[in-house]
């Protein structure tokens, strides 16, 4: 199979853990017969820095590079310099929501499952996240991130706006039954039904769908709720259904339950195109080092094979890859205390191993 991939290394250890998985997908292509082609663009920080103008965090060359390849594998985004300067007029994380916006990518997948032998790292008991195997889907192109945002003519008040269009709700539902219809066939709509309009919107269209899906079970559940289940009871998940802030807010919770927080893939789904990016962010104090962990980015590139391209076996050859490495006792230093390799060494070790 002949396939363009746009890489979008971006800030901090992007490029580092980018490299890694390519080594990884390098690997792939020699064993099953594929040619894949890289082509590399700007985004972030970097792209601040080496570009001038308003679009600069997501220049318009990058989202041509985009729109004409087959998926994107992108690394991470953010740079401490922005983070203490309200007056900045363009920022780094600008350009994940221009490219977010721009590409359409409706919907942001990310699984939370624990690794065998990482067990003792999570925060939660062992006997309660051993057996968690969930998927949060998180809307990505609307609400309170992209509405409109402002302050008074007289600077004393700001607002930043909340809206759903029943479009947006029913395409990212679609996604989510889908899904849950490969899964456990359970799916737990998170929202704020009790105080927010749009919440009630979100529900009033899953129940308009779910006659469509007779076997599939739908839970309603109230955010600050689900912050706690996710914690007390996470095994009672399947896909887990929210809109844009919810999402990112839960993700971020789901994510270190498993004790991993480097090690977890997502994908963001367009109709056009996808994106694969690790869930962590761009860890400023170790770039350039070489000790990022790489295993969410080549889990990244394992999702990316299998929704993009339909590579299963070769998706599954890289899952079982990074198992066979890390019951090894091999990996990064945030997750191996004695001897712990570079990110370029995982790379290889897993690599070698496909
Ligand atoms: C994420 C991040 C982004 C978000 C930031 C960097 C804008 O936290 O991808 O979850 O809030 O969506
Ligand atoms: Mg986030």
């Amino acid at each position: 199979m002949k396939k363009t991939i746009a890489v979008l290394p971006g800030d901090g250890i992007g490029p580092e853990i980018v490299g890694a998985a390519i080594r990884v997908l390098k690997s792939i292509e020699k064993k099953f017969n594929h040619q894949f082609t890289y082509i590399n663009g700007l985004i972030g920080g970097v792209a601040i820095d080496a570009i001038d103008g308003i679009d600069a965090p997501f220049p318009s060359e990058t989202e041509e590079l985009c729109l004409s390849s087959d998926a994107i594998l992108f690394g991470a985004i953010g740079d401490p310099k922005y983070d203490n300067d309200p007056s900045a007029k363009v920022r780094p994380e600008q350009g994940l929501l221009a490219m977010r916006q721009k590409l359409g990518l409706y919907a942001n997948v990310r699984p939370i499952q624990p690794f065998n032998g990482l067990l003792q790292k999570s925060p939660l008991k062992e006997e309660r996240v051993k057996d968690v195997d969930f998927v949060v889907v998180r809307e990505l192109i609307g609400g309170i991130y992209f509405g409109k945002h402002g302050r008074s003519a007289d600077g004393s008040s700001a607002f930043d706006i909340l809206t759903y269009t029943k479009n947006q709700i029913k395409n990212v539902a679609q996604f989510a039954f889908d899904l849950a219809q490969s899964r456990k066939k359970h799916i737990t709509l998170v929202d704020k039904a009790n105080v927010l309009e749009t919440s009630r919107l979100w529900r009033e269209v899953i129940q308009e769908m779910e006659s469509n899906y007779q076997d599939i079970t739908i839970e309603y559940m109230f955010v600050d709720n689900a912050a706690m289940q996710i914690i007390k009871n996470p095994t009672a998940f399947d896909v887990l259904l929210t809109e844009n802030m919810f999402g990112d807010i839960l993700s971020d919770e789901a994510s270190v339950i498993t004790g991993s927080i480097g090690m977890l893939p997502s994908a963001s789904i367009g109709d056009k195109t996808s994106v694969y990016e690790p869930i962590h962010g761009s860890y400023p104090k170790a770039a350039g080092l070489n000790i990022a962990n790489p295993i969410g980015t080549i889990l990244s590139a394992a999702l990316m094979l299998e929704m993009s391209f339909g590579l299963m076996e070769e998706a599954r050859a890289i899952r079982t890859a990074v198992d066979y490495v890390l019951s090894k006792g091999l990996g990064t230093k945030d997750i191996v205390a004695k001897n712990p390799l570079s990110t370029s060494q995982v790379g290889e070790e897993i690599a070698s191993k496909i």
